[in-house]
């Protein structure tokens, strides 16, 4: 990798990207300032049937649920949680089979994140009890994925993919498998860095004669107007910080560089964190306190700083691309071209059944970015494109917002209805 080569730009946005989904995670609804900024333990997860997604929080609900495991083409084993049915539903007595849904969760979170309140408000048991055979994925690097053929999560080898990698690999394996087990074409569900990825695959013709639609939560493609509330103080100032981040291969929310850095910028004079999370993540309507004490004991989780990077550079550059290695002779032995190819989303197959829902208070889905991202999508069949606007929500409403459920979920519910 590049290290050296990197643009201050790319620092900004690295910057100002890893700020916020850093503080994102340490979003209360109230009394931030009573918080101290340290992050949860780190878990340590032994045997998943015993701690894992599954015990904790799916059969403890009394829903049916197995952990299983998909082995990437590039060696990544990742963890798989499958909830067959609705709780107290008994096999299947209909003749028709239930069908198949993905769920994707985003960057520096993993599967668990769905999980995190009343068991009536999580999008999986909801889905399952609505009738859809629930598949949680868990991106490589996350707490229950850290784990390879060969490669140790301790040495840099282990860390060395972007988002990339997941187009290319994790979702294929992914998509693969669920499609193969219940020989049926299936639903997806994404979430921030799971609907970029989704839409980079399809926009190559990839996954789509798997899948029957997807629903995109918070979508990111165009990181564009994401970076503005506070780019001048961050260029000005947090260079130096970020620098130290660049060249470690794990970038581990709750370690201690990232710790520092957020530290930092919030002892900066004149600087206030309360500030620092409006500005950034935008204003979640509809948190509850105890839920998001459950997300800091479970989240962030780590993800590979190549791949922060890799979103940096979408932010700085305002296309959605393959990751830039930052000098012209990398980018040509890579891909054969000075410049590293475009994801070209027009390239979306036109009768692809997509649901996008985006929120107004979202500071990483920003309204503007995603009004590029229908831009790109304008020639879409009509009948095959469903855009939801909810005013209030922000980022981390779509996956723990206490009225997702009424809001987001039962119409996702009822488009997956419609595209079977
Ligand atoms: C908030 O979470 C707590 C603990 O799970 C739960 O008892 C309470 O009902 C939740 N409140 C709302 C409004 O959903
Ligand atoms: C993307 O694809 C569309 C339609 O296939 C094409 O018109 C457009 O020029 C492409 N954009 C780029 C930047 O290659």
């Amino acid at each position: 990798m590049a290290k050296a080569n990197m643009a201050p730009q790319t620092l900004l946005g690295f910057a100002a990207l890893s700020l916020l989904l850093l503080i994102l995670a340490v979003e209360p609804h109230q009394a931030y300032r009573t918080r101290s900024i340290s992050f949860g333990k780190k878990i340590v997860v032994g045997d998943p049937s015993k701690n894992g997604i599954c015990a904790t929080s799916v059969i403890a609900n009394g829903y049916k649920c197995q952990e299983l495991q998909v082995i990437t083409k590039d060696g990544y084993i990742l963890s798989l949680q499958r909830i067959p049915e609705g709780r107290g539903q008994q096999g299947d007595h209909s003749g028709t089979k239930k069908q198949p849904v993905i769920v994707q969760h985003g960057v520096l979170v993993d599967g668990m994140s769905w999980f995190l309140n009343t068991p009536k408000q999580n999008l999986p048991l909801i889905l399952a009890d609505n009738g859809f055979d629930v598949w949680i994925s868990n991106t490589r690097g996350t707490r229950f994925s850290r784990r390879h053929i060969s490669l140790d999560p301790s040495k840099p080898a282990f860390w060395d993919w972007s988002w990339d990698e997941l187009v290319s690999y994790d979702l294929p394996a992914i998509f693969d498998f669920v499609y193969t087990q219940t020989g049926q074409k299936v639903h997806y569900i994404g979430h921030s860095l799971g609907s970029l990825t989704a839409l980079a695959s399809f926009s190559e013709g990839n996954l789509v004669s798997q899948l029957n639609s997807a629903a995109l939560l918070s979508p990111i493609a165009y990181l564009s107007h994401m970076n503005t509330a506070l780019g001048d103080l961050l260029a000005k100032s947090f260079v130096g910080e970020v620098t130290m981040l660049v060249g470690i291969a794990e970038f581990d929310p709750k370690g201690i560089p990232a710790t520092n850095l957020l530290k930092s910028l919030c002892d900066y004079p004149g600087i206030d964190c309360y500030d620092l999370i409006t500005a950034f993540t935008g204003n979640n309507c509809c948190l509850n306190a105890s839920t998001v004490d459950l997300f800091l004991r479970n989240e962030p989780q780590s993800t590979s700083t190549k791949n922060m990077v890799h979103l940096a550079q979408t932010v700085r550059d305002g296309v959605v691309a393959k990751f830039n290695y930052g000098r012209s002779d990398y980018n040509i032995m890579q891909y054969g071209d000075v410049q590293p190819p475009i994801y070209n989303l027009s390239n979306i197959p036109k009768n692809l059944p997509l649901f996008l829902s985006y929120g107004g208070q979202d500071a990483l889905a920003d309204a503007s970015d995603v009004g590029n991202l229908l831009d790109s999508l304008k020639f879409h069949d009509v009948d095959k494109l469903s855009v939801q606007f909810i005013k209030d929500y922000a980022h981390a409403d779509y996956i723990m917002g206490v009225t997702a459920k009424d809001v987001i979920y039962n119409a996702v519910s009822a488009f997956f209805n419609d595209h079977s």
